[in-house]
């Protein structure tokens, strides 16, 4: 009896830690109708990510949910140039299914915060995008930008696009491509 009672505990221990955990899982691009299933997990976190952007023209907003990636884990990026807006939000938990979030997009706080930088952008070139025109930075976006990069936008032909704005300290720590729908196909130039 007594070795059947170790047997069990020893059992239900490597339960807890070999079995995998369940999350949410979802992948909507540009749409908030997503169609939520099941995945499992080897980590017992979750994830809940939203992104949101516009350039020149065309907007894109998109959610993700499933296994956390730790590296992402509590991000909130923004940024903003000329003719181009970024949002980037992910949120982690503890828990099976513990990502069953609503769909939300990042909010952005629209108060000037002092900070002034070199507002542009040019595309089809990765050269400087030299400007004279200055952008008031609000909220969480306290720092400029010079970012130059060949972008793949949701499928569309790879295109240059250079340009100068505010971002926040996320943004720069995370790079642009760990994005949903937008692809860093090379790099040219990041300066935060
Ligand atoms: C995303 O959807 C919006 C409509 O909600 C549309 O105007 C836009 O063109 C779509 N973006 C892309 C990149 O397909
Ligand atoms: C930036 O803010 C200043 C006031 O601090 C204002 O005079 C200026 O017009 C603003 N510039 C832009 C581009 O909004
Ligand atoms: C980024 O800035 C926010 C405030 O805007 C601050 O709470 C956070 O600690 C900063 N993160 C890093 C890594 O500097
Ligand atoms: C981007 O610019 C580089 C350097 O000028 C050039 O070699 C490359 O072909 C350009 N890419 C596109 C997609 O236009
Ligand atoms: C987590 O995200 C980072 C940054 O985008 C990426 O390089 C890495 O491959 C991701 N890891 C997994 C397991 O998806």
């Amino acid at each position: 009896m007594k070795t059947l009672v170790a047997l069990l505990c020893t059992i239900s221990a490597l339960a807890g830690s070999v079995f995998p955990y369940k999350c949410i899982s979802c992948m909507c691009r540009n749409s908030t109708t997503c169609q939520e299933t099941e995945t499992e997990c080897l980590g017992d976190r979750c994830m809940v990510a939203s992104q949101y952007y516009y350039v020149v023209g065309k907007e894109f907003k998109s959610f993700y949910k499933g296994c956390a990636n730790e590296t992402l884990c509590e991000t909130k990026g923004a940024g903003i140039m000329k003719n181009a807006k970024f949002y980037f939000w992910t949120h982690c938990c503890t828990g099976e299914l513990c990502n069953n979030q609503v769909y939300e997009l990042p909010k952005e706080d629209p108060t000037p915060n002092g900070v002034k930088c070199p507002f542009s952008l040019c595309v089809g070139t990765l050269e400087e995008c030299k400007t004279d025109k200055e952008i008031n930075c609000t909220g969480s976006m306290d720092r400029c930008i010079d970012y130059r990069a060949t972008l793949r936008i949701q499928y569309e032909k790879d295109t240059n696009y250079s340009g100068k704005g505010c971002v926040n300290n996320d943004t720069c720590r995370n790079n642009l491509d760990s994005n949903i729908g937008l692809e860093e196909i090379h790099r040219g130039y990041l300066k935060c």
